[in-house]
């Protein structure tokens, strides 16, 4: 098949990897790594140059059966990075086979590695290492086809002063002198670049399921491990949804605090945030949210980021499907609603006319995917696979699709177009004509070429909503008004004894309680800005600024921060500082550069701090906030 990827400077189209061998030596005193690849190559055309995606890497050398080869790092592409082309020695006909070795180590500029200071870990002696590649940042710490249209088996052999663990399984480990060890790991189902990955530091392990361990620094990993118990639960839902789980191990490495995401779905090892392990497992969300990604984007993957939301909206869609199983059908519609709320921010954010609001972007002007990065392809996603549930005739219907889905296209990387085909075809298949009428109600091109919210009101039950728009209504009508006396400390509390006569809803559900004032919060963001008295009353009554909950404190500081009540910036700038989330530290960022007495105030704190953003977030930030990089 012929691949297309707008964010790729590869010849993907003359040439392809089957296989990459990472050999690695970390230098955390130099910051850098440094080794080689070898890329495994299989030419699908006649080819007499092999064009790779770099960023920021010191190439060294490049050279197949020993033999040195020419190469040229060209001009850096804004965005895109410095195509490496290899010249081969004689244009090679379409079937040959290559072993490519490229020398090279990454410099203090490659965005796929945090270098942290031992004062960055939680336990101060040791210095860590991490990486991101999504979406595209593998490039700058191996030359490859940095594409998710080619997908690779990988193995690696890092040379560390401290344990070193990788999105792969782990076979063998050897010293290597000097208080050096050597680790080995093999991944045997193919992924794309964009999936490998790595981290070294001070880690300990807990075993968590039978084919699970949390990985983190000493002290908290007995935290760690009381948090993601569930684990095991949430693997076996999927493997009833879908298919048998294919990676062999699902490990969870729980990473310092400047980890730029919530969760990234790294093979055989999810990377967490450690801001989701509040002491109550009240963000499981994001575990089952990783585990899903096991079938949708790592089995079956998106062939180019304009069709990113096959990869985000169908994880979404699983990850809600598996709560639903454990905690019921409520629960999904009420993450549903919250979700459709983040569509709406993402939405007004980008203005509604924006192409960054199109289920799948147009990236051919070379555009950053992480400029485009957003709830829209998670959450139209979603809708859309709702959308499309209810009208085919519900889950009964739709979710053996989704499992017919999975085993169709395995281990390939497909387009939005070929998913709309195999829909088309196994409704046609399994259940003929009417349901393939009722398919073409839906207006396909709106859905995914439009900009804006979707073309249909989803109408999610709003049982467990109710509650919290009842509050966040009476706060809303309390403005103006000197008698707050109606408002009591357990306003909140009711929340969790409605939720208890919910049958459906586990007892001590925390996720859920944990939602319903999130959703009283984003209620109230959506109204006026609410007046200073108001804001102190409530922190007095519900004792929000005290709540750790990092998605609670984080509406809470957006909605005081929306009013400029400057009792909260301390407490903003606190937030920021101790992690890096960009969920979290970019909205408050933009709200603060905006608020009232704000805009220096957030200047200095991210350029006080700047060191201890990832380079992902630090780029985002600076853009945020109209710093020049
Ligand atoms: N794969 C994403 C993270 C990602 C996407 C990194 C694009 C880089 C580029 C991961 O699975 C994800 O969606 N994480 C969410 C978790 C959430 C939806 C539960 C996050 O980080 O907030
Ligand atoms: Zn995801």
């Amino acid at each position: 098949m012929a691949l297309y990827d707008p964010s790729s400077l590869a010849n993907l189209s003359e040439i392809r990897t089957t296989h990459i061998h990472l050999n690695w030596n970390i230098s955390f005193d130099e910051r850098k790594i440094s080794g080689h690849a070898v890329l495994d190559l299989l030419a699908v055309a006649k080819v007499d140059k092999i064009v790779l995606d770099t960023s920021y890497l010191d190439i060294k050398s490049a050279s197949i059966n020993d033999q040195d080869l020419k190469f040229h790092v060209a001009d850096r592409h804004p965005s895109l990075g410095s195509a490496l082309t290899v010249e081969l020695p004689q244009a090679v006909e379409q079937g040959t086979k290559l072993k490519l070795k490229v020398d090279y180590s990454t410099t203090d500029k490659c965005t796929a590695v945090q270098f942290l200071d031992p004062e960055q870990t939680l336990g101060k002696k040791h210095p860590y290492l991490f990486s991101q590649c999504q979406a595209i940042h593998a490039r700058s710490f191996a030359p490859c086809q940095d594409s998710p249209g080619v997908k690779v088996t990988y193995s690696a052999a890092v040379t560390s002063p401290l344990r070193v663990l990788m999105s792969a399984l782990h076979t063998t480990e050897e010293d290597a002198g000097n208080g050096l060890k050597t680790y080995h790991f093999v991944q045997k189902t193919t992924m794309p670049s964009y999936l490998i990955a790595i981290a070294a530091g001070n880690l300990e392990g807990r075993v968590i399921g039978p084919r699970s361990t949390v990985w983190s620094e000493p002290e908290m990993v007995e935290k760690c491990a009381w948090e993601f118990q569930d684990t095991e639960s949430f693997i076996a839902t999927g493997e009833k949804l879908l298919t048998p789980y294919e990676w062999g191990r699902y490990d969870v490495l729980v990473l310092p605090p400047s980890f730029p995401y919530g969760g990234m779905e790294n093979p055989c090892l999810t990377f967490v945030t450690p801001t989701i392990v509040a002491g109550d497992k009240s963000a499981v969300d994001v575990v089952a949210h990783e585990i899903s990604h096991s079938w949708m984007g790592n089995l079956v993957t998106t062939c180019n980021w304009e069709h990113f939301w096959l990869n985000e909206g169908w994880t979404v869609f699983v990850e809600r499907k598996i709560l639903a199983y454990l905690h019921g059908e409520l629960e999904r519609q009420f993450s549903a609603i919250i979700g459709w709320k983040a569509l709406k921010e993402s939405v007004n954010l980008f203005g509604a006319d924006s192409p960054a609001t199109i289920l799948k972007p147009d990236l051919s002007s070379g555009i950053d995917p992480d400029d485009y990065f957003s709830s829209i392809p998670y959450e139209k996603g979603f809708n859309l696979l709702y959308h499309i549930e209810k009208t085919v005739g519900g889950p009964a219907i739709f979710e053996p699709f989704m499992k017919a889905h999975v085993e169709q296209f395995a281990s390939q990387s497909i387009s939005t177009e070929q998913w709309k085909a195999f829909l088309f075809k196994y409704m046609e298949d399994n259940h003929g004509k009417e349901v393939v009428d009722k398919l073409n109600t839906i207006d396909f091109d709106t859905w995914i070429n439009g900009k804006g919210m979707p073309p249909v009101d989803p109408q999610f039950d709003t049982t467990l909503a109710d509650q919290c728009y009842a509050l966040a209504k009476r706060w809303d009508e309390a403005r103006g008004s000197d008698d707050l006396s109606g408002f009591t400390p357990s306003d909140t509390e009711k929340f969790t004894s409605t939720q208890k006569s919910v049958l459906w809803i586990r007892k001590s559900n925390s996720y859920c309680y944990r939602s319903m004032i999130v959703v009283f919060l984003e209620r109230l963001t959506d109204c006026e800005p609410l007046p200073h008295n108001l804001l102190a009353k409530m922190d007095d009554l519900y004792k929000m600024t005290e709540i750790r909950n990092a998605d609670v404190r984080f509406r809470w500081q957006q909605l005081c921060v929306m009013a400029s009540y400057k009792p909260i910036y301390p407490h903003v700038v606190e937030f920021v500082t101790e992690q890096g989330r960009m969920k979290f530290v970019r909205p408050l960022y933009r709200l603060l550069y905006k608020a009232e007495g704000g805009a220096e105030l957030a200047k200095d704190t991210y350029l006080k701090h700047r060191k201890f953003y990832h380079p992902i977030a630090a780029a985002l930030i600076e853009k945020d906030i109209g710093i020049q990089q």
